[in-house]
């Protein structure tokens, strides 16, 4: 049995490559889940760069929204995550699995050897999805991330291996 209604399964929903007229809708969402959030032109200005790599997952009627997003770069021989964010009516069915595998594929076609992130060492859910997609600890940068009101929290990085066949994607 599954607790995913039909209208929150996955099948319902499209991913597609983050144009920058998706930056507003974006970075609405990213204020649901960040704190601080990034603001719409910063958003646009990663989504305008060359190296912009990035997708949205999309679902709704005729006008879909913006339930999901994956903002990253490809640049080189390597890829970076920045943010990766499913609003919260749409989380544990996949989508954020979807827009990772996606980047993976994108970075693979680009010839990618290595896949990076960083995410707060006491974000478990983000740390459970990466690990699960075979990402895997390379370091640690100290009080990293500050959050208005609390004490700075180290950063891990993360890194996903494109060499290693079994890897996401
Ligand atoms: C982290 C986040 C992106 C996961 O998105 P999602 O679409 O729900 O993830 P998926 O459905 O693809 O989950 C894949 C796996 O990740 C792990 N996972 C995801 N959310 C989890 C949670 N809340 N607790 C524990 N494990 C979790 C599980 O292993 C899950 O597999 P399962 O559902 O079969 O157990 C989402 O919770 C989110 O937007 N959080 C706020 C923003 C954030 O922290 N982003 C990541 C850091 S940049």
């Amino acid at each position: 049995m599954t607790n995913v209604t039909p209208f929150r399964n996955v099948k319902h929903a499209s991913m597609l490559w983050a144009a920058p007229d998706r930056a507003e809708e974006i970075a609405t969402l990213h204020a649901k889940l960040f704190n601080p959030a990034w603001d719409a032109a910063a958003i646009k200005s990663f989504l305008e760069h060359p190296a912009a790599t990035s997708l949205i997952a999309v679902a709704g009627g005729q006008k879909k929204s913006v339930i999901g997003f994956l903002i990253g770069q490809l640049a080189a021989d390597e890829a970076e995550i920045l943010s990766v964010g499913v609003s919260p009516d749409w989380q544990r069915v996949g989508l954020a699995t979807g827009l990772l595998e996606g980047l993976v594929r994108a970075a693979r076609r680009g010839d990618a050897k290595r896949v990076f992130l960083e995410v707060a060492e006491d974000n478990a859910a983000g740390i459970a999805l990466y690990r699960k997609l075979g990402f895997v600890e390379a370091g640690r940068r100290k009080r990293y991330y500050e959050r208005p009101g609390t004490t700075p929290v180290d950063a891990l990085t993360l890194v996903l291996n494109l060499d290693a066949p079994d890897n996401a994607g």
